[in-house]
């Protein structure tokens, strides 16, 4: 980067190679020398600070040439600002966010190797004190092959039938629970909660062959969803400003005081020793599936190396991952209109209300400009799934959008269908995309038909506001209905 400045030494104006920073540093001892040096104490440190302060402010707002770019007064110093309407809008000193679809490939397309930026850090979990990190938070590409390419296929979309009769179990639980609860459709419940419920008890259920029994309770348990809440509520800060995860949670004072700040790793901890022993037990070799969970096949991985060497912290990791994250599947598969709304409902309400962003030097934004190293870019679900490319009507809940239209041949429906699914982010893009979206799939296709089946649904009040709070993940309460059992 050159400029013009001030040299500090001689005073006169020069061209200069370097951060601006050192400009403005270099400006202000230069004057501090010149002019104040010969006044007091008071005001020399008055002047010191004040130098220094502002070099800061001006530093951040030129960082890596970003002033170019528009957004609120305060994001071109702190992350601590709304975002405006725009293609491209800065959003913090180093950060911007981009609306326009045709970037998803261009930011997280395996081919251009953007790693994820420090935003992060602070989903790093920490264990008895230590920071390891989780598949979400890891940024070094070859640590997240080693740790995923085990596991893959626990995930994929053939090994998804294992888990379906436990997703079924849950389902049958949900409905009856529900049924205890709804008075014959007198009594009101909140869907938003019990689907929160439901979540908790499928992924536990598919993970561990196991539940808390947060729907047999119909609310929390041991305060378990209050302590989630308020560790994403404390994310959306952490995550807006990476620094601050240095000072409040990776930081050995905080670790000294509290060695286990993340939720569940006791419990599940046990869960997994608990499983080992009973495997040791039955003295089953370790290459059969004892369990056709999660937790069988993850033990399965953490066997390594020859001869083989169980490697419980990986173990843990894998499902403390899952652990913290309802017809039958093929039919529901085959429902269209479902299949439309459900998009539709991804695409009006994602399930992360931040950028998801990758530190992207070199990429070139619409208007020419390459960004210079180190710069941050993030596409937020929230902003890109309300562009042109998925209709006229973004505003709008409309199903129909995914279905083909009287107007248009099967040929255009497709591609209109594929332009919208490549600026889908709702379970991200590239090789970082969401691990758990087969299984999201399963829980979510299986249970709402399962609902609509069993239950018509009305809301409470037509006007009744949701509750609807956005951290790093957006989450809805107050979803009030009357239920009331079909065919009584
Ligand atoms: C409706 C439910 C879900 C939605 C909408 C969702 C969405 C997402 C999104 C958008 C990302 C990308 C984050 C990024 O690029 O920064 C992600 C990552 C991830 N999700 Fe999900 N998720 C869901 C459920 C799940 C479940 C049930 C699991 C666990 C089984 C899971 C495990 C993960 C993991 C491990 C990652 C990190 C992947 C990586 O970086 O390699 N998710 N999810």
């Amino acid at each position: 980067m050159q400029s013009r400045c001030l040299n500090p030494e001689t005073g006169l104006y020069q061209q200069y190679q370097g951060p601006s920073v050192l400009r403005l540093y270099g400006t202000s001892v230069f004057l501090m020398e010149r002019y104040l040096l010969k006044a007091n104490g008071f005001w020399v440190l008055a002047a010191v600070v004040g130098a220094v302060v502002i070099s800061q402010l001006f530093a951040a707002y030129y960082h890596n040439g970003l002033n170019r770019y528009p957004g609120p007064l305060l994001a071109k110093f702190t992350r601590l600002a709304p975002s405006k309407v725009g293609d491209v809008v800065r959003i913090g000193p180093n950060s911007l966010s981009v609306s326009n679809p045709a970037y998803v490939p261009r930011l997280y397309g395996v081919s251009q190797g953007f790693l994820k930026s420090e935003m992060y850090d602070p989903f790093a979990p920490r264990v008895n004190g230590k920071r390891f990190d989780s598949s979400l938070s890891v940024r070094d590409p070859k640590v997240h092959q080693a740790m995923h390419k085990p596991i893959a296929n626990a995930y994929s979309l053939t090994t998804l039938i294992d888990y379906e009769p436990l997703v079924d179990k849950m389902i049958i639980k949900l409905l009856a629970e529900l049924r205890k609860r709804i008075d014959g459709g007198n009594e009101a419940c909140d869907i938003g909660l019990w689907m929160r419920l439901y979540a908790f008890d499928v992924m536990l259920q598919v993970t561990l062959s196991d539940t808390l029994g947060f729907m047999d309770k119909g609310g929390d348990i041991n305060g378990f969803f209050e302590r989630l809440d308020d560790n994403i509520d404390r994310s959306g800060l952490l995550v807006t400003m990476p620094w601050t995860a240095y000072l409040l949670k990776h930081n050995p004072i905080v670790s000294y005081f509290s060695k286990d700040s993340s939720v569940f790793p006791g419990w599940t901890a046990s869960r997994v020793q608990d499983r080992l022993k009973r495997r040791a037990a039955n003295t089953v070799p370790n290459s059969i599936h004892q369990q056709r969970d999660f937790l069988g096949r993850f033990i399965e991985a953490a066997h390594m190396g020859d001869p083989p060497k169980f490697d419980f912290s990986q173990a843990l990791n894998w499902t403390l991952t899952n652990v913290m994250a309802g017809v039958s599947w093929a039919r529901s598969q085959h429902l269209p209109y479902l299949d439309a709304v459900i998009k539709e409902s991804l695409r009006m309400h994602p399930a992360i209300g931040l950028g998801l962003e990758r530190t992207a030097s070199g990429l070139e934004m619409p208007d020419g400009y390459v960004l210079p190293p180190g710069t941050n870019v993030g596409m937020n679900s929230w902003v890109v799934n309300r562009q042109a490319i998925f209709g006229d009507d973004v505003d709008e809940f409309v199903p129909e959008r995914w279905l083909q239209s009287p107007s248009e041949t099967e040929a255009e429906h497709k591609n209109r269908l594929n332009r919208m699914k490549r600026a889908d982010l709702g379970f991200g893009a590239g090789s970082r995309s969401c691990t758990g979206k087969y299984v999201s799939y399963l829980e979510i296709y299986k249970v709402i038909p399962s609902l609509l089946l069993t239950f018509d649904m009305e809301m409470v009040d037509e006007k009744d506001e949701w509750t609807v709070v956005s951290r790093w993940t957006v989450r809805q309460d107050n979803i009030r209905c009357f239920l009331r059992q079909r065919g009584s």
